[in-house]
């Protein structure tokens, strides 16, 4: 049985730009796919095809059950959309926002008022949440824009980059008010830039370059494709990187990388911690003398370089005195 989320060949062309490429996803129900890319990946077409707001030349798309092609408007009532659905009116106050939205979902007037101030809370929107929304800065709104999303928990849940441009605390917040939704139930496809996101959030990660997805499997699995245990070594002086790296070639399984001015060495190694103490009291039988050293397991960094031949590029975080509530900034949140 195909999953809450269900996408099969999909392919969408703006002029001469392919922007999806054959995507095809399977997102079991109360699960969270992370779609992961670089900029230009074809993420947010994605989001767009699979929440109607976009056809897709060639393909199928089922979301919540529903074919998204021929009922569209099912499918809306089934979902939810973070930055989208939920506009914020500039003259309502942040609570009233909320209020209204947990009205047009049918909540009544209390439930709606202990849903917003609770939000409000999580969203650290408290202090300002009499303001009326023009007078939020761009971090700000897209708190607000968040928690409007999140009134009411929808069967299937859509957030294109959600926290791009929060700062780390707000990031944690979304984080946990993220957990507590799957937690519920709900199935969620997330686009990030953030490798640590994807990481702690998504079950299965998909990795998307030039349309299509060109890796997909758990973070663990990713990063166990992506090479193995690596030795790193940092000695105290420059005379010893010579006979360290002696020692580290004798229990290598590959050439030893040499960084010579943070005097570090690398070497690709199986045998995990065991090896890693061999390694050091060999190291101490030569008197080469340690700074650091540790085993090193690939990162999602690692995995997403070695795939896509860049690094994720990491976006600017909000400001929250209200400086990056430019019109430049605001158009980058909306996005
Ligand atoms: N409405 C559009 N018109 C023309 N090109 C578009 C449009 N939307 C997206 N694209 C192009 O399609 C590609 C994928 O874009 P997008 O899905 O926004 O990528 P991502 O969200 O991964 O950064 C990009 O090359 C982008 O420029
Ligand atoms: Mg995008």
């Amino acid at each position: 049985m195909p999953g809450a989320i269900y996408a099969e060949g999909l392919v969408k062309t703006f002029g001469d730009v392919t922007a999806l490429d054959g995507v095809d996803l399977d997102v079991p129900e109360g699960t969270v796919l992370g779609l992961l890319g670089p900029n230009g990946a074809g993420k947010t077409t994605t989001v767009r095809v699979l929440t109607t707001l976009l056809q897709p030349d060639r393909g199928t798309a089922v979301v919540a059950g529903i074919d998204v092609l021929k009922h569209p408007n099912e499918v809306r009532r089934s979902i939810g959309l973070s930055g989208q659905f939920a506009a914020v009116d500039e003259y309502l106050t942040g609570r009233e926002n909320l209020q209204m939205v947990g009205q047009l979902y049918q909540l009544n007037g209390k439930a709606a008022k202990a849903r917003a101030g609770e939000l409000l809370d999580r969203f650290n929107l408290a202090d300002a949440a009499d303001r009326p929304a023009k007078t939020y800065s761009g971090g700000m709104r897209r708190r607000l824009d968040l928690a409007a999303a999140l009134v009411v928990s929808p069967p299937v849940m859509f957030m294109d980059e959600p926290t791009t441009g929060l700062d780390p605390r707000n990031r944690q917040q979304l984080w946990e008010v993220i957990q507590e939704l799957v937690a519920g139930g709900t199935t969620l496809l997330l686009t990030t830039q953030y490798l640590e996101e994807a990481d702690r959030l998504a079950h299965d990660i998909c990795v998307v370059d030039h349309g299509k997805v060109i890796a997909r499997g758990s973070s663990d699995q990713l990063k166990a494709r992506t090479g193995g245990e690596r030795v790193e070594v940092v000695v105290h002086q420059s005379d010893q990187i010579a006979p360290a790296r002696d020692v580290l070639a004798g229990f290598g399984k590959g050439e030893v990388a040499i960084e010579e001015h943070t005097r570090r060495l690398t070497v690709p190694v199986t045998g995990g911690a065991k090896l890693l103490a061999e390694v050091i009291r060999e190291l101490d039988t030569r008197g080469v003398e340690i700074d650091d050293i540790g085993l090193r397991r690939p990162t999602l960094d690692d995995v997403f370089i070695s795939l896509t031949g860049h690094a994720a590029e990491a976006p600017p975080e909000e400001d929250d005195e209200g400086v990056d509530a430019t019109p430049e900034t605001r158009k980058e949140a909306a996005k």
